[in-house]
């Protein structure tokens, strides 16, 4: 079997830098508030028709495959992890590969929320190990700013998330069958991924409507219907009405259980390779919250340059946030070859997963 690596790395920010301060004039907050809670001192908001999740994710995947050193015609598999989704269906998988002018190649949507990106990147390992492709292309890109609810009712969730793109090409790092002689470290590449979820508490972190729950799961009703005889119930005046088409999170749930698992799942990952904390060169967490991410460097007992953070320009990218931080610290010079990287993300679902890599 071989083992994969990434071969290039690339990100995608808009230019449109959202300031704390500019969010007062839509909702009753501040800036100390938010950055004391969350460590958000902007982020960025995407052009409201010039761009979408899927060209966000086509600039950082240009990115990607120029580092790479491949062509376009190269890559043979897309995997594209969002909750932004262009459309409802089909995926942004498919808009990329049409708007990249790309081969016939296969595409896969990832839902995953804020482990999407960590779930991409173990489906793509698993093909890579295998044989089965050569140049994996695995894009994070999220278009948060068009579904947020800009008003003091949405301002605990609409502070705190941002756009942007991230994208990686997964290779497989045995020279023999794609690289030049003596390239790739034996050890280089990713070494596991780690994938978990529990639904028992999908509904702490979720946007409910649209969607063909017809109230089914919860005895609280979720969504309100119109006096219809049949049809109307994916989407209703009332949901719009009733302002039932944004995203919900009970904070102080998702934090407790968040700086659970990222500790458990880093833990496991370093277990099953035989490796410790004070192995690790950069963990990269997902940039949920700079609380979460202070309180799990504190609990592995991880010193300040081993963690890396960036929500603090950027806001919470869920699927993106990881190919983001990744890419800036090693545009930084903070990654060099032979480094052990952690990835770990947790998020709504729950979900929640790591990736140990030797890059
Ligand atoms: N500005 C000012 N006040 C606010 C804001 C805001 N943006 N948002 C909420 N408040 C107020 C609330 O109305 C409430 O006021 P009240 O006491 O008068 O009722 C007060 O602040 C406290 O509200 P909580 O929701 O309890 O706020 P909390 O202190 O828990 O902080 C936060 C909220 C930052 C979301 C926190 O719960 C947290 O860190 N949770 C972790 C979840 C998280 O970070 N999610 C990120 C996305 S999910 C992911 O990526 C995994």
């Amino acid at each position: 079997m071989h083992r994969s690596k990434i071969a290039g790395i690339g990100m995608y920010v808009p230019k449109n830098v959202v300031t704390n301060y500019d969010l007062l004039k839509y909702m009753d907050t501040s800036d100390e508030w938010i950055q004391e809670r969350t460590g958000v001192k902007e982020r960025r908001y995407a052009d409201r028709t010039g761009e979408t999740t899927t060209t966000m994710g086509v600039e950082a995947a240009k990115v990607a495959i120029e580092r790479a050193g491949i062509t376009l015609q190269d890559i043979d598999f897309i995997i594209f992890a969002t909750i932004c989704p262009d459309y409802y269906f089909p995926g942004c998988g498919v808009l990329l590969q049409r708007a990249m002018k790309m081969k016939e190649i296969g595409a896969l949507d990832v839902r995953n929320q804020c482990s999407g990106f960590l779930y991409a990147l173990s489906v793509g390992d698993q093909f890579i190990k295998t044989g089965m492709y050569k140049n994996i292309l695995v894009v994070g890109s999220e278009k948060h700013s068009f579904g947020l609810d800009f008003s003091t009712r949405g301002r605990n969730i609409s502070v705190i998330f941002g756009d942007g793109a991230g994208a990686v090409v997964l290779q497989p790092t045995d020279p023999s069958t794609s690289l030049p002689a003596g390239q790739a470290a034996p050890d280089q590449g990713i070494l596991s991924t780690h994938l978990h979820s529990d639904g028992v508490s999908a509904e702490i972190l979720a946007m409910y409507n649209p969607g063909t729950h017809a109230n089914h799961w919860k005895e609280e009703k979720l969504a309100d219907f119109d006096e219809a005889e049949i049809g109307e119930m994916f989407m209703s005046h009332a949901m719009i009405d009733k302002a039932q088409l944004f995203p919900n999170m009970d904070g102080p749930a998702v934090f407790k259980k968040a700086v659970e698992k990222f500790p458990e799942v880093i833990i496991e990952a370093l277990n099953a390779n035989g490796l410790k904390t004070s192995d690790i060169k950069l963990l990269i967490p997902h940039q949920a919250n700079l609380r979460i991410a202070q309180f799990v460097q504190h609990k592995l007992k991880l010193r300040d340059d081993q963690v890396y953070n960036n929500i603090q320009k950027f806001g919470n990218t869920t699927a993106a946030s990881i190919p983001i931080a990744l890419c800036e610290a090693w545009e930084l010079g903070k990654i060099k070859e032979g480094d052990l990287i952690c990835l770990a993300a947790f998020g709504s679902g729950f979900t929640w997963a790591s990736a140990l890599l030797r890059w």
